[in-house]
C-alpha cells in the first residue's frame, strides 16, 4: 500500500462515475446551498461545489441570505425549496448565526433532499442500515478505505471525536456488517482519560477534533493507518496561513504505515461524496 494516501486519486474516480451517470441517463441534478451570511471558509467550500458541479453536470446554486434572517423566513424558504420539483437537494451551508435555532430549521428540510444526512429520519436509517444518504464525510473515509483496499473486519478502530456529523456517523457505519464494517470501534472525546493508551491501540485511528497537528508518532501504534479528518488553518510566516490537519503528518509519516495527507486528503473526497449524494437524492424524487 501506498504510504500516503492522498484522497485526490480517489475523488477522480468519484467524479467519473457521477458523470457517467449523469450522462447515460441524460438528467440534470440540482443542488440548492443555503448559505446564511459571509463567510470566507463557507464560500470557499461553496463555490468548490459549484465548479466541481458545473463539471461533471450537477446544478449548484448557491442562495446567499442575510445574516439577520429570521427563523421564519429561513423556514419559509426551505419550504419552497422543499416543493420545488426541480430542486433535488438541499444543503444548509454551517455554523449558523446563534439566533437561529438548528436543530428545528434541519428537521425542516424534506429528508428525500438532505443530502448532508443530518435529519433525523436519516441519521436513524444510518444506525439501522436503511438505505439512504451516508453523510459526505464518513462516506468519504469509508471510500478512501476501500479504494486503498484497507480491510476493516476485525480490526481495531479507534476514532477519535464524537460529532454528529463525523465521529458517531462513521461509528456506526463501521460497525456495519459488510466490506466496509465489521471492526471493533473505540470512540474518544475530550472527557477520555489517558487518550494515548487508546491511541496506541488502533490498527486504523481516525482523527476528527478540530486540534492542529495534534497526533504525533508517540499517540499511534507502528504500523498504524491514519486518517485525517481535521482541517485547521494555521499561521504561516510566508504565506500568511495554511491549512493542516488534526495529525502531525510529517510527524507520523515514518512510524505509521499510512497516512492521510491534508490538504489532498479526505476534504478533498468529501466534495465528491456530497455531489454523490445529490444524485442518490435525485433518484429517490424520481423513482
Ligand atoms: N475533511 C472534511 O471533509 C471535514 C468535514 C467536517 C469536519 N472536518 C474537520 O474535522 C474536524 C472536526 O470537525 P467536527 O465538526 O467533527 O468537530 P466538532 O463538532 O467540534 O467535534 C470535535 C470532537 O472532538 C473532540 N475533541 C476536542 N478536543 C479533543 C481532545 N483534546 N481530545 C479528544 N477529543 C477531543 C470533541 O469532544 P467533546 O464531544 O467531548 O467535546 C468532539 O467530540 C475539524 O477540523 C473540521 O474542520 C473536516
Amino acid at each position: 500500500m501506498e504510504r500516503r494516501l492522498s484522497g485526490k486519486k480517489v475523488a477522480k474516480r468519484i467524479y467519473n462515475e457521477i458523470q457517467k451517470e449523469i450522462e447515460k441517463n441524460n438528467i440534470k441534478p440540482k443542488l440548492v446551498i443555503l448559505l446564511i451570511g459571509k463567510d470566507p471558509a463557507a464560500e470557499y467550500y461553496v463555490q468548490n461545489l459549484e465548479k466541481k458541479g458545473s463539471k461533471i453536470g450537477i446544478e449548484v446554486e448557491t442562495i446567499i441570505l442575510p445574516k439577520t434572517i429570521e427563523q421564519k423566513s429561513l423556514l419559509s424558504k426551505i419550504d419552497e425549496l422543499n416543493a420545488n420539483n426541480e430542486v433535488n437537494a438541499i444543503m444548509l451551508q454551517k455554523p449558523l448565526p446563534s439566533h437561529l435555532d438548528e436543530s428545528e430549521i434541519v428537521m425542516h428540510i424534506k429528508p428525500q433532499k438532505d443530502v448532508d444526512a443530518f435529519h433525523p429520519i436519516n441519521m436513524g436509517n444510518l444506525v439501522l442500515d436503511k438505505q439512504g444518504f451516508i453523510p459526505a464525510t464518513p462516506a468519504a473515509v469509508l471510500e478512501l478505505l476501500s479504494f486503498y483496499e484497507v480491510k476493516t473486519e476485525g480490526k481495531h478502530i479507534v476514532i477519535v471525536g464524537r460529532s454528529d456529523i463525523v465521529g458517531k456517523p462513521l461509528a456506526n457505519l463501521l460497525l456495519r456488517k459488510n466490506k466496509t464494517g465489521n471492526a471493533t470501534i473505540t470512540v474518544c472525546h475530550s472527557r477520555t482519560k489517558d487518550l494515548c493508551f487508546h491511541t496506541k491501540q488502533a490498527d486504523i485511528l481516525i482523527v476528527a477534533i478540530g486540534k492542529p497537528l495534534f497526533i504525533t508518532n508517540d499517540m499511534i501504534n507502528e504500523n498504524a493507518i491514519v486518517i485525517d479528518v481535521g482541517v485547521n488553518q494555521i499561521e504561516d510566516a510566508e504565506k500568511g496561513y495554511r491549512y493542516v490537519g488534526d495529525v502531525d503528518y510529517e510527524n507520523c509519516f515514518e512510524k505509521s504505515e499510512a497516512v492521510t495527507p491534508v490538504p489532498g486528503g479526505v476534504g478533498t473526497i468529501t466534495t465528491a461524496m456530497l455531489l454523490k449524494n445529490v444524485i442518490i437524492a435525485y433518484n429517490l424524487q424520481n423513482k
